[in-house]
């Protein structure tokens, strides 16, 4: 057995990430040099240098169903209302937001009966606290509220939105001025991490709580100071690049505590910062969301581990989970890790959406498919629909689990 399935249901998403690491205490501050919003066309993004593969021609609305249903098929407990409950309850909360996404996207009604249940019996954990998903640590609770204000989106019934109301207020209690000037704790029980995921989430939730909600300007406010706040923490690297979040001196000043660079903390914060570009109609929400996305389809290894692979040409390749020591073909990524790159692809979605709305463009498009295209001839096993961790050129499909499934499901729902 591995060691994992003892975390069971009641691991969080950061629980395994390494605090193993040596802490190096240099700083450094969050200067960027963001792209000037405008300037695409000057000067590409590497999601626009044309890769040289030829373009397979992947229908991947019906790829995204397949790997669904497979999802559901292997990994899915309709008496437990949860997938794979010996795995880390959050990303159930991952794999829900895309599969109501799918039906959003597609206007069917072909998982609600699920959809349902899930909620149904999921809003009972924890009542310790109240349900609602207010679980033992703010960034699990921030998954399921995300998947709420999808479903309210879905639906237009308020409960969804009320719930994630009450999980606003959850999160916000653990926000504190010292140390660090601000942010969420992650463990609400022990209350000594601040890291990237709450916070990203956090303002996601606030934000999008926001935008609706008439005539709001409580949750604009929050997401907007906890969004200065962290653009000021030092969890983003002078690459543009967010570490996994940060350690505190004794005064209450806090540094980058140099933990990985996960995708995940590279994308959530995506979907934070459109979600508050429709909030202001303000571009520099997403002039920096973009220089985030940049780094991570350019990094070239040198700063951070090289987070695109060099398929294709120029950079801009397949996305790899690369802190995932030795590599994540070799299986070094855990359960929670796996998912992380499909929560990436779909808050990058979100991002190019965006993109489309305010001029038009469409930056990170290419990219997208090309990683959809890949993924499906690389990571899946054609007969079952089932997906591997690798998305790039590798080693033939060897086993799949829930979070390696979630995140080709989350991958494929983003891109059709
Ligand atoms: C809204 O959702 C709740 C929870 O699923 C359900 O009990 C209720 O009937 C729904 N309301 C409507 C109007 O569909
Ligand atoms: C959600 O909360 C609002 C405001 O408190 C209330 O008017 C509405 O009835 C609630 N919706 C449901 C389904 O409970
Ligand atoms: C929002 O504000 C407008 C203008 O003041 C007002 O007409 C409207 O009733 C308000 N809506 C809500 C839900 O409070
Ligand atoms: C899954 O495959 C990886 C290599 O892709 C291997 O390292 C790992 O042992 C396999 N796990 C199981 C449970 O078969």
């Amino acid at each position: 057995m591995k060691p994992y399935i003892f975390l069971a249901l009641f691991g969080c998403s950061w629980f395994s990430q390494g605090l193993a690491h040596s802490v190096d205490t240099r700083y450094e501050d969050a200067t960027s040099i963001p792209r000037p919003y405008n300037d695409v066309a000057a000067n590409p993004l590497p999601s626009e240098i044309k890769s040289l593969r030829p373009r397979l021609d992947l229908d991947t609305r019906a790829a995204a169903k397949a790997a669904i249903d497979a999802m559901n098929r292997e990994y899915y407990s309709s008496a437990e209302a949860i997938w794979s409950r010996p795995d880390p309850w959050w990303l159930s909360g991952v794999a829900l937001t895309s599969v109501i996404d799918y039906m959003r996207k597609t206007g069917s009604n072909d998982y609600m009966d699920q959809v349902n249940h899930i909620i149904q019996v999921q809003r009972n954990q924890y009542s310790q606290n109240g349900g609602d998903f207010r679980a033992e640590s703010t960034d699990d609770t921030g998954w399921w509220a995300l998947a709420m204000i999808r479903m309210y989106d879905l639906t237009a019934n308020s409960t969804y939105l009320n719930i994630s109301i009450a999980d606003e207020a959850y999160m916000y209690k653990y926000w504190t001025s010292s140390p660090c000037g601000g942010g969420i704790y992650v463990d609400i029980k022990t209350k000594t991490y601040k890291n990237a995921i709450a916070n990203e989430l956090y303002i996601k939730l606030a934000a999008s709580l926001h935008n609706r909600i008439a005539n709001d300007t409580k949750y604009l406010s929050r997401a907007e100071t906890a969004w200065s706040w962290f653009q000021r923490s030092g969890m983003i690297k002078s690459d543009n690049l967010i570490s996994d979040g940060l350690a505190s001196s004794s005064n209450g000043a806090c540094y980058n505590n140099r933990l990985p660079v996960w995708t995940y903390n590279q994308g959530v914060i995506l979907g934070a910062l459109v979600e508050l570009y429709r909030a202001t109609s303000s571009e520099t929400y997403l002039t920096s969301a973009r220089a985030i996305a940049d780094a991570v389809l350019s990094n070239d290894g040198t700063t951070s581990p090289q987070l695109t692979t060099n398929e294709g040409s120029g950079g801009g390749g397949i996305l790899m989970e690369a802190s995932c020591r030795p590599d994540e073909l070799a299986g070094g990524c855990n359960h929670d890790q796996q998912v992380f790159k499909g929560v990436f692809a779909y808050n990058l979605a979100e991002l190019d959406d965006a993109g489309a709305a305010v001029d038009g463009s469409r930056p990170y498009r290419a990219y997208l498919e090309r990683n959809a295209q890949s993924a499906y001839v690389n990571a899946r096993q054609p007969n079952t629909d089932l997906y591997d961790a690798s998305w790039a050129a590798g080693p033939a499909f060897g086993n799949s689990t829930i979070g390696k499934q979630a995140s080709a499901v989350g991958l494929l729902v983003a891109v059709f």
